[in-house]
């Protein structure tokens, strides 16, 4: 077993790279919650190589990632692999592995030969694999999808020539780029991949908790899970998941006023990690609210919040509506007293 398959075996909950998303604020709620791996958001090696300053803070780490996978995206082989090295440079030993995006089925990505499209050269992509792996002394992993054209199931194939340009891992999500992230993803394609390479695979698509978590590794043979769209607004989803691969029984779900108080937490933490970044709240917060009373007067409130003196008046109001009378006087007051604390000294950011 090499390596990085043991890495993996031993980091198989991980959360997925999400653009717009997954910034490093996110990234500590879901390690605090137990994500195993986290990948950066997707970071142009072009703008990189621009020396673009906004670029470059996608690199930002989060105090708890010891290690963090950095992905990047782009098809010219000698500017992915400049850029690869100079990552490696930058992070040190805090580098986890350098991912190549080649799912991206965005068109802004696509119509520039990125992401996606990739797999409609897989000569390219060898190519573009094959110089980032002698650039870097890190593992190389590659992201794909099922295919490129919805019914073309190009995966498996792709996935054997990923390997042979040397690739230490690929994970696979079970829609084609077609798809965009309409339908079901196809967990089926997630085998077939696992059976036509020796490299390990990260199985994606449609885990939600820990029993849909549990049924990818049992019926695909994949080494490790990646988690996005249950991820937002809800770091507990990784505390699932890794109950159930544990034979654990799953924790209970958060209450409303957990559920708030980790938003509150949340937004606290974007404001001291960059001011200018607390509008990324907006779409967090509404995920934390998702079918709580009051939510949908709060999401019209979120779309105009622009500190987080604004987020904690919503949060007060909603915390109102979602008083839970199960809880004990004590309880109430500690949780008040929680979120007073939150508000009065916000929180430490390193
Ligand atoms: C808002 C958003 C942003 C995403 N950004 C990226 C990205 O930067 N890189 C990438 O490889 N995939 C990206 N994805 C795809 C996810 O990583 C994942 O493959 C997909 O959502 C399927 O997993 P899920 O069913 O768990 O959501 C993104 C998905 C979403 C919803």
């Amino acid at each position: 077993m090499s390596d990085f398959s043991s890495f993996l075996h031993n980091h198989r909950v991980i959360l997925a790279p999400m653009a717009g998303v997954s910034d490093q604020v996110m990234r500590t709620l879901c390690i605090e919650h137990g994500a195993q791996l986290t990948y950066t958001e997707m970071i142009s090696a072009q703008g990189l190589a621009y020396g673009s300053q906004k670029t470059r803070s996608l690199l930002d780490r989060s105090p708890l990632e010891d290690v963090v996978a950095v992905q990047l995206f782009g098809h010219k082989p000698d500017v992915m692999a400049r850029e690869a090295a100079r990552v490696e440079d930058l992070m040190g030993d805090h580098l986890a592995c350098i991912d190549i995006n080649m799912g991206c089925p965005a068109h802004k990505v696509v119509k520039k030969g990125d992401g996606a499209s990739l797999m409609l050269r897989p000569d390219e992509a060898h190519s573009v694999v094959q110089s980032v792996v002698h650039a870097v002394d890190v593992p190389v992993t590659v992201k794909f999808r099922r295919g490129y054209a919805s019914g073309e199931e190009t995966a498996p194939c792709f996935a054997h020539v990923i390997e042979d340009a040397g690739a230490s891992a690929v994970t696979v999500h079970g829609r084609y780029a077609g798809q965009l992230y309409h339908g079901k993803a196809d967990w089926g394609v997630i085998g077939r991949v696992v059976k036509s390479v020796t490299i390990p695979v990260i199985g994606n698509g449609d885990i939600v908790d820990g029993k849909s978590g549990r049924q990818m590794m049992d019926t695909t043979g994949c080494t490790a899970l990646m988690i996005a769209r249950a991820s937002e607004g809800n770091p507990w989803v990784f505390d699932s998941i890794c109950a159930a691969l544990e034979g654990r029984d799953e924790p209970m779900p958060p209450t409303p006023l957990e559920r708030l108080e980790c938003a509150r937490r949340h937004a606290h933490m974007q404001a001291a990690y960059d001011p200018y970044s607390i509008v990324r709240m907006r779409k967090q917060a509404a995920w934390y609210c998702k079918g709580l009373p009051g939510a949908s007067v709060a999401r019209a409130a979120f779309n105009h919040c622009s500190t987080v003196d604004d987020y904690d008046a919503v949060f007060d109001e909603l915390e109102c509506y979602n008083v839970d009378y199960t809880m004990s006087q004590d309880e109430v007051l500690c949780c008040a007293q929680r979120c007073e604390d939150i508000k009065k000294e916000g929180v430490r950011h390193e």
